[in-house]
């Protein structure tokens, strides 16, 4: 790994300016950045420290249109019993709509059976991986649309992931086309609030 790669943000600017890209430049992520990545990512905190967590890495941008196409339909094969095809079924059927943005990489968190917290685990994970990749430049975006198609085992078997693993968290990366408009966020809904006198 080259630490020359790391580029320093504060914590705060990105916690509050990491956005979700949907639109990447052409300019190709490089397998060194990834790798740091994923030595962010494990950085994450896990019940009894049992990190359950494991990867996969796709590069490409031919592969990843191809994966697209074969997400949406298997979404639209499933639909209506699907859940997350109701709201954006129109898009699955356009074949023009790449549901993973024409970005260069994805990256799938999978949790591995039998542990504590694998779930937890993974999405802490997931955030160390954007937080860090926004250090570096790159833009991100979840992609949990895929993630039922990612946990089919034929799928698995095809991107050569253990069966006991659990696709937990996609996620594609690349480096923006630009900046990405604030979203906005309420206000913390605290039920309650006990704060007594020690
Ligand atoms: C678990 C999860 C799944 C998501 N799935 C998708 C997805 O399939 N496609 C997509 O474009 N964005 C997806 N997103 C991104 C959200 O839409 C985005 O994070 C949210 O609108 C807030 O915007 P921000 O990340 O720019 O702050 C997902 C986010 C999370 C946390």
């Amino acid at each position: 790994m080259n630490p020359s790669l790391v580029t320093d943000v504060g914590l705060t600017d990105a916690i509050f300016h990491r956005r979700a890209v949907r639109e990447f430049s052409a300019r190709e992520t490089e397998p060194d950045s990834v790798e740091q990545l994923l030595v962010a990512a494990v950085q994450a905190p896990s019940a009894l420290n049992q990190q359950p967590w494991g990867f996969v890495v796709i590069h490409g941008r031919t592969r990843l249109a191809d994966y697209s196409q074969r997400v949406k339909a298997f979404l639209v094969a499933t639909y209506p019993t699907s859940f997350e095809v109701h709201s954006r079924s129109d898009l699955y059927e356009d074949p023009h709509y790449d549901i993973l943005h024409g970005a260069d990489t994805l990256v799938v968190i999978y949790s591995k059976r039998g542990r504590l917290h694998p779930t937890e685990d993974c999405c802490l994970a997931a955030e160390n991986l954007m937080l860090a990749a926004y250090g570096q430049g790159l833009g991100t975006c979840p992609i949990g649309f895929a993630r039922p198609w990612l946990d089919l085992p034929e799928i698995k078997r095809e991107l050569g992931v253990p069966d006991h693993w659990v696709a937990v968290f996609p996620v594609v990366l690349g480096y923006p086309a630009g900046p990405v408009a604030p979203t906005p966020r309420e206000e913390p809904d605290v039920a309650n609030w006990v704060w007594e006198t020690s």
